[in-house]
């Protein structure tokens, strides 16, 4: 695992006072009703766990899988590997990305879950690497904007390796 050398991006430090930030604005915007979290397997695990334990309100978690990318390239076609567990008609719904690149995967989800009848409906994203694209306007809540890099740690892989990093980093 370490024969590549990675330049760290964000600092383990960065990530948790970050996380800190967005879990308020998160519970400040919710109020009252039922909060479903919905975390996309396998990238964010483990920003998911570290936001909703920052989250100081009753909420349930759920995950969907999804797939896009082989071998680190975008595949261009989105596929989903397993769906949720509840309903979440008429609840409030906080769907929890890792990284938003093209928004195609994002898209693909939103449409998804409009389609089961969430109430509000809103995206945290850790990560967002600007594209020149519009898919910025459909995350509610960024961690960091990184550079046109393959990035990876903190949840994000290259082939299935360097999710456990404690940090985002890149390759050199
Ligand atoms: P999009 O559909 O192009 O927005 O790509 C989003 C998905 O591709 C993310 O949920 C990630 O799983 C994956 N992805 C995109 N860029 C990266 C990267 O730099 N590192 C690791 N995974 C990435
Ligand atoms: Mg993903």
């Amino acid at each position: 695992m370490d024969d590549r050398q990675i330049d760290v991006l964000i600092s383990e430090e960065e990530l948790g006072k970050r996380i800190k930030e967005i879990a308020q604005e998160i519970e400040s915007d919710f109020g009252g009703g039922d909060l479903v979290v919905v975390g996309v397997l396998k990238g964010s695990f483990i920003f998911m766990a570290d936001l909703v334990r920052s989250i100081k309100r009753p909420l349930s978690c759920d995950f969907i899988r999804i797939s896009s990318y082989e071998n680190d390239v975008s595949t261009g076609m989105v596929r989903m590997e397993f769906d949720m567990t509840q309903p979440v008609k008429d609840k409030n719904v906080l769907l929890v990305e890792d990284i938003v690149d093209s928004g195609r995967t994002l898209r693909y989800l939103l449409e998804h879950m409009k389609n089961k009848g969430a109430n509000k409906l809103k995206v945290a994203s850790l990560l967002f690497k600007e594209m020149g694209t519009d898919s910025k306007k459909l995350v509610d809540y960024i961690g960091f904007e990184v550079p046109e890099r393959y990035v990876i740690g903190y949840g994000l892989d290259s082939e299935g390796v360097y999710r456990s990093l404690p940090y985002v980093g890149a390759f050199k």
